[in-house]
């Protein structure tokens, strides 16, 4: 019997959501949220434990978005305070959605820096979303879809062994979230990182990396993608173009009801979305440096593995 299996069978969660209906004070100063979440837990908040104002969500309910196949989501970039990925119909609404998704994104700001004190010293402020697509039937590539088991890379912002928190909340007013995850990056890493041959070949392109490294120490514009972001976004593709692995990968059902926030280390939760519309998101990019437990980031998995530097 498959190993994933007989832990499914015997009925041990992969990932367990670990319900916060009041904030406790003590585990934020003993950093029991950071490592339920480091340990590849889900936060999860019945009720947005931040505000979100009725009117501002009657209008995200009433947007759509332009070229869907090309733009997965709305994306507001808060150090730019710029929206993409929206239809621009009339210039009020383009600068009323970015003075919601700016509000949006302050508050879900104020209340992690509340929750992580520890993270929000050093971390970094990626991009918010907002995804009024239908997620079930989607039409999308292949390597876009939603639906499949992955770990989130992203291919534009190498993070450099740093880690990906995200906070989700289901702004719809009537139909749930719905979810799978899967094992933890650890376990996903003993399997396949060798025998997909994925960890050989991007520590084979980190020669190069150490140049360009140095190159930058000297004042030169080169793109530092170190072998830790060329494995993990190797790895994504892996993931989702292994029919075998998402057929036989042991899942469990997660429904976010309507009014509830989620937390995640998406680099570290394998998940998928079956359905549901209307999500808001924040990504934060969070400090190898900063974490409680930095033995299970996946960049130190991935090292132990190697026996080398993979950032
Ligand atoms: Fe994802």
């Amino acid at each position: 019997m498959d190993g994933s299996l007989q832990r499914h069978v015997g009925g041990v969660r992969l990932v367990s959501l670990v319900t916060v209906e009041t904030i406790q004070p003590e585990k934020v100063a003993d950093l029991s949220y950071c490592r339920a979440l480091e340990e590849g837990n889900i936060l999860f908040f019945p009720r947005t434990p931040f505000e979100l104002p009725e009117a501002d969500r009657a209008f995200l309910l009433r947007q759509r978005q332009v070229g869907a196949g090309y733009h997965k989501n709305i994306a507001y970039r808060p150090r730019q305070d710029r929206v993409s990925g929206f239809v621009k119909q009339d210039p009020a609404d383009a600068e009323r959605l970015r003075q919601v998704l700016h509000d949006y994104s302050a508050r879900v700001v104020a209340f992690a820096t509340r929750l992580f004190p520890a993270y929000a010293r050093a971390w970094r402020l990626d991009f918010a979303s907002f995804s009024p697509q239908e997620e079930a039937g989607r039409a999308l590539g292949l390597r876009a879809r939603n639906d499949l088991l992955h770990v989130d890379a992203f291919p534009t912002r190498p993070s450099g062994g740093d880690r990906i928190l995200r906070i989700f909340t289901n702004i719809n007013p009537a139909a749930e979230r719905v979810w799978l995850t899967g094992d933890t990056f650890e376990r996903l890493a003993e399997r396949f990182a060798v025998a997909s041959g994925l960890l050989t070949r991007a520590r084979r392109g980190g020669i190069g990396w150490s140049l360009r490294r140095l190159a930058r120490g000297a004042g030169l514009p080169v793109g530092v993608r170190s072998p830790y972001d060329a494995f993990m976004m190797s790895f994504h593709h892996f993931m989702k173009e292994n029919e075998a692995y998402q057929q036989a990968a042991a899942k469990e059902r997660h429904t976010f009801p309507p009014g509830s926030t989620w937390i995640v280390f998406t680099d570290m939760v394998s998940h998928a979305v079956l359905s549901g519309q209307y999500a808001l998101e924040q990504t934060f990019i969070i400090a190898r440096e900063s974490l409680a437990l930095p033995a299970k980031a996946p960049v130190a998995i991935l090292e132990r593995i190697a026996g080398a530097p993979m950032a």
